[in-house]
């Protein structure tokens, strides 16, 4: 099967590198890229400028593509938003899902209607896997019964990447969704514990610990309408679709040394990047714990409190998540203490990009260093990709 790959939600092409960093044989035949009311597609320009260009409908908003312009492809990619998956009841007569206007989880499925992609592989935060608070597990659950729906089995595990030998400390949830008709999906006899433990396409790239207690439970539904009213469950961080029925499982990722933020630092740094005293103060006070009275809008007064963060942060250690607010002065973002002036500085462009696994001023294409650090703050771990592409590069060759 050739290693054609549709890259979704494309950002500045993490999925992109990470597959192509494992082996010069996929080929990226589309990709979509649009930051939703900019002016500046600072995203799609910097795409654009490592790999050129390929149709006109790559930089515009992917609701208004016609699928069926969309290249074929053998894997489909993409990290996309947890957004809120309920359906309405569908009219009598009517067969189409009604998922709410903008929420890109519609997208994603009518390409796989449309395109029939054999294999899909797709990130987002961990927090998918539980929301919304008020039904627990409905989202992913609604996930799944699409998949089931177009005939789809599902892998996924949460991943925190500095398990396995990064620079970060970032856990998203990795799904891996595959046609029932693959040979890959047809070879496979594991019990889902062995499958979640050992012989499973996550197990392979990111082995655990062998021993597990696994649940299941059958999604039940007329129409995805069904999920969408009354389904709750309590996924854990791996699990398995198929046929509807889900097994899932508390897996334990067997360790690996990890990238500390003192392997990563450049040796010499802008002054610019150091912080005022004005600065040094409003961190301290972000950072801090505190207890402040608030008064809501309905009048209703109470009390805000949170505790401490480290300030600055340990450079012994993988980096914290980096958020997109990652520029602005703000409780997540990074602020360190030198390692030669012993001075307190923000992290540069570059750091960013190494604690994501990006090569050094991969966006350094033409953009202001404000949006260098929100674009980081959206990609992903692209070591974790390449690791996968090793993995998905033997399943293709089989089929
Ligand atoms: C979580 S980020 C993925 C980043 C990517 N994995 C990377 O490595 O840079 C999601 C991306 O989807 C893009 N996006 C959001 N809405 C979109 C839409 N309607 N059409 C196309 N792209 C969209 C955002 O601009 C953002 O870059």
């Amino acid at each position: 099967m050739k290693k054609t790959v549709c890259e979704l939600f494309a950002g500045v092409g993490g999925f992109r590198l990470g597959l192509e960093k494992a082996s010069s044989n996929w080929k990226t035949v589309w990709f979509s890229q649009w930051e939703p009311n900019k002016t500046n597609q600072w995203a799609h320009k910097c795409y654009v400028s490592h790999w050129g260009d390929i149709d006109e409908y790559t930089g515009i908003d992917i609701s208004t593509v016609p699928k069926k312009k969309i290249p074929s492809h053998n894997l489909l990619v993409g990290g996309f938003p947890c957004q809120d998956y309920s359906v309405a009841r569908p009219l009598p007569g009517s067969n189409g899902i009604d998922g709410k206007k903008g929420v890109l989880w519609w997208q994603i499925r009518d390409i796989l209607e449309t395109k029939k992609s054999p294999f899909v592989l797709l990130e987002n935060v961990d927090r998918l896997l539980k929301s919304p608070a008020s039904q627990r597990g409905r989202d992913f659950g609604v996930m799944l019964a699409c998949f089931n729906d177009l005939n789809y089995s599902v892998e996924w595990r949460v991943i925190n990447a500095a398990e396995y030998g990064t620079a970060q400390r970032r856990r998203r949830i990795f799904i891996f969704a595959y046609k029932s008709t693959t040979k890959y999906s047809k070879n496979i006899k594991a019990t889902p514990e062995k499958l979640l433990t050992k012989t499973g396409f996550f197990a392979k790239s990111f082995p655990v610990e062998k021993d597990v207690k696994i649940d299941e439970t059958t999604l039940q539904y007329k129409n995805i309408h069904d999920i969408s009213t009354s389904f709750s469950f309590d996924f854990k961080n791996s699990g398995y679709m198929k046929k509807g029925k889900v097994y899932t499982a508390k897996t334990i990722p067997i360790l690996e040394d990890a990238i500390l933020l003192q392997d990563i630092l450049e040796k010499k740094v802008d002054k610019k990047y150091y912080l005022s005293k004005e600065a040094k103060d409003r961190f301290e006070f972000l950072k801090g714990s505190k207890r402040i009275s608030r008064t809501s809008k309905d009048g209703h007064k109470y009390t805000f409190s949170e505790g401490s963060i480290a300030f600055p942060d340990p450079t012994d250690l993988p980096a914290r998540t980096m958020l997109t607010s990652e520029s602005s002065l703000n409780r997540s973002t990074h602020v360190i203490k030198d390692l030669k002036t012993k001075k307190l500085r923000y992290l540069t462009p570059v750091e960013a990009e190494r604690i994501q696994g990006f090569d050094d001023n991969w966006t350094n294409t033409g953009m202001p260093e404000k949006a260098r650090y929100f674009i980081m703050g959206n990609a992903l771990v692209v070591p974790l990709v390449t690791r996968m592409a090793k993995k998905l590069e033997s399943i293709l060759n089989k089929e």
